[in-house]
């Protein structure tokens, strides 16, 4: 019989990516999402690479009777892997309750959730955002975590510290916290991929949608930076290499080979790139010229993170293997497809 693993947020952006590498590596992968954020078709998108359609389920993690009748009817689950959550930096700030409340809440209810049906393995998706701006770069994990600057980042690390406190009292239980640089790109099929609702906040969606006409052009936030050609730097990681990460933390728990009852992993390429150079890649992978201007710096940026790689190649034993340019190429076949749907 399969091995039967819960994703939560499972028809989202990371969600779906890491569905499907569970299914690919022989699991039986359950989903549950209230998609308040995503949209039902990209199960279709997941049957169509796999040929399988991960069981769903439409509800709200901060239900719990829901979720424990979900549980009553599904006892075999041998691990969750918690993708579930609200993830707008600027929303946060406008509605704070709202971000502690499905975030924290969400999470809480799933931890019950572990002890009461005895599911010993729990994967956390964190961020590099609880490390601030940075004082040392690389950034390793035994960086400081600094004060968050908005409600979002603080729900990542107060969910770190839930799970931190809550393992030192449930020793049967094993936790690893992944915390994401800035995952970008689509599967190589173009079947799934991000899928933001409204203007986006990030990046990348923001350059596709750009080029292939739904936006005028790109702000490029801040060109004053002290870094080689002013603007920000960061460390894209392709959403494809960050879901295989998924699968063996999860193995690792599974396999008992972690160290401790909760340990916590950066995913990152360990490279920083400028917007620039993003842009750059962008337009060499595209053929076309991207339409851009430079403007003021954006309020709560961090100027520039990366993340020391050596710990999850080493330790957890994974790697990178894309690049920028599968990143750009990627993201922009998946615009593509995305249009002629
Ligand atoms: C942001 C969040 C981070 C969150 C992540 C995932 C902040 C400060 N951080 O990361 O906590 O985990 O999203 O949702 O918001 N840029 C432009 N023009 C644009 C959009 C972005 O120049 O239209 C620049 C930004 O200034 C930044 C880089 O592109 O330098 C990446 O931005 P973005 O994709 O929003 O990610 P982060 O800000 O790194």
């Amino acid at each position: 019989m399969k091995k039967q693993v819960l994703i939560t947020g499972g028809t989202g952006y990371i969600g779906s990516h890491t569905a499907v590498e569970f299914i690919e590596a022989g699991y039986e992968v359950l989903i549950i999402d209230n998609l308040s954020n995503s949209k039902i078709d990209s199960l279709d998108g997941i049957e169509k690479i796999t040929g399988t359609k991960p069981e769903f389920a439409q509800f709200d993690l901060t239900d719990k009777l829901k979720l424990n009748d979900f549980f009553e009817a599904h006892p075999n689950i041998e691990a969750i892997i918690h993708f579930a959550a609200y993830k707008a930096v600027g929303e946060s700030v406008a509605k704070p309750m709202m971000y502690y409340q499905n975030n924290l809440g969400s999470l809480m209810n799933l931890l019950e959730m572990t002890k009461k049906y005895k599911t010993k393995s729990f994967v956390f998706s964190s961020s590099c955002t609880v490390y601030g701006e940075p004082e040392e770069l690389p950034v390793k994990e035994n960086s400081p975590v600094q004060e968050a600057t908005s409600p979002y980042g603080n729900t990542k690390q107060i969910a770190e510290e839930i799970i931190r406190d809550f393992m030192k009292v449930e020793q049967d239980l094993k936790s690893i916290a992944l915390r994401y640089f800035n995952p970008v790109g689509a599967h190589e099929s173009a079947e799934i991929g991000e899928l933001p609702l409204g203007v986006p906040n990030n990046l990348v969606p923001f350059i596709t949608q750009t080029a292939i006409g739904i936006r005028k052009e790109l702000s490029v936030f801040g060109f004053d930076y002290d870094t080689p050609d002013g603007t920000c730097i960061r460390d894209y990681i392709h959403v494809v290499d960050l879901a295989k990460a998924h699968v063996i933390a999860t193995e690792r728990l599974l396999n008992n080979k972690n160290k401790s009852n909760y340990e916590m992993f950066n995913l990152g390429t360990g490279t920083g790139n400028s917007v620039l150079e993003v842009i750059k890649s962008f337009e060499k992978m595209s053929k076309q010229k991207l339409n851009y201007k430079l403007v003021d710096r954006r309020p709560g940026d961090v100027v520039k993170v990366y993340s020391d790689t050596e710990f999850a190649n080493n330790e957890l034993g994974w790697k990178t293997e894309k690049n920028l340019d599968d990143m750009m190429l990627s993201a922009w076949n998946w615009e593509n497809n995305l249009k002629n749907k």
